[in-house]
């Protein structure tokens, strides 16, 4: 299986590893492939719209890019929409809800929000149109990070231990049925090829797999440091430092004031040992899980901005082609 192949599409990994990024990324190469696409952010200061240009993303559904959408959701307004759908009227619903009393009480019920935006997630995963077609070709949600997501996807299951009938049990016995149906969903971690983030990572995996019995359907290593110095170019760079420090190599001989030479071999051994580093944790990561395991370079640039995103859009396609052609071939 691809990343292509499901139609609800979820990112999760630790804090500040580039969830909202791949989440961007990942659903504008679905958009630019044509299929008509709503990337979800989930209650949080959205990030979105800097990336696409776009206005800012909130709880109403914006275009950002061809065929690609996007939402903010709070749970104020999954409930909100929720509350209409079931009963029918706005001017009820805000006799109902909007009433404070009512709002604390659903603030004080734990999970409750998550459940609201999970809902509304695979209403969005799951909606048609008059003819029977999906809504929506791709339903790609930017998850929250590790722990909270934990809970974020266990929820269904906590409310089906609970509680054994009604409208509620319905909801979240088909939440949870589509989140365990591989052929429609793939939950996927993304990581820094670092310690912390990749021991999260491979936590998350077992998690989710004991709690919930669901199946990580790819990794993504991301910001990994592009290799620039050949293993001969490294021990060249060793011996001048050792020259340097030792008083035998020349000073630059074209200025009597400078010489950059020291703290540029320092440099380039920090950002050779950076990168070894990196390789380590990708190479546990690799003899850890046996799922697919994308690679995303690090974009240097103080702030990413679409540029970036499309590229790393075409770094994503580039590799899930790749794997999908290969599957292919070893299936034929
Ligand atoms: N491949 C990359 N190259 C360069 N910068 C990157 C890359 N991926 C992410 N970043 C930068 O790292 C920072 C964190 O990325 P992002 O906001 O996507 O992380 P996150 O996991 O969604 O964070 P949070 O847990 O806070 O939601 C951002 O400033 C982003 O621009
Ligand atoms: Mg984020």
């Amino acid at each position: 299986m691809s990343l292509y192949d499901q139609r609800f599409v979820l990112f999760s990994g630790k804090g500040g590893v580039g969830k909202t990024v791949i989440s961007s990324a990942f659903a504008l190469s679905c958009a630019r492939r044509g299929e008509r696409t709503l990337l979800m952010e989930l209650n949080v200061n959205d990030k979105v719209s800097s990336f696409f240009g776009s206005s800012r993303v909130g709880t109403d559904i914006t275009e950002v890019d061809e065929n690609l959408f996007a939402v903010n959701v709070t749970p104020q307004a999954a409930l909100r929409e929720y509350g209409i759908m079931i009963l029918k009227v706005k001017l009820i619903y805000k006799a109902v809800f909007e009433n404070r009393i009512i709002d604390s009480f659903l603030r004080s019920i734990p999970g409750l929000n998550d459940l609201l935006m999970l809902g509304k997630a695979y209403f969005h995963a799951t909606e048609r149109n008059a003819d029977g077609s999906y809504v929506w070709d791709k339903v790609v949600v930017d998850a929250p990070a590790t722990g909270h997501g934990l809970f974020f996807l266990q929820i269904p299951s906590v409310i089906t231990g609970f509680i054994r009938s009604g409208h509620m049990f319905e909801e979240a016995e088909r939440i949870q049925a589509l989140l365990k149906d591989t052929s429609q969903t793939s939950i996927n971690l993304v990581t820094l090829p670092e310690e912390m983030p990749v021991n999260e990572t491979l936590m998350m995996q077992k998690e989710l797999k004991s709690r919930m019995g669901l199946e990580v359907g790819a990794f993504i290593g991301n910001a990994i440091y592009p290799v620039i110095f050949s293993e001969k170019e490294r021990a060249w760079i060793e011996k001048m430092r050792e020259a340097y420090e030792s008083g035998d190599a020349e000073t630059n001989p074209d200025s009597e004031e400078y010489d950059a030479t020291p703290g540029l071999l320092d440099a380039a051994a920090f950002r050779s040992q950076r990168v070894e580093m990196q390789q380590e944790y990708m190479k546990r990561l690799e003899d850890e899980v046996d799922k697919p395991l994308y690679k995303i370079p690090f974009h240097f640039s103080t702030r990413l901005t679409f540029q970036g995103i499309a590229k790393i859009a075409d770094e994503l396609d580039a590799q899930i082609t790749a794997d999908d052609e290969s599957a292919k071939r070893s299936a034929s």
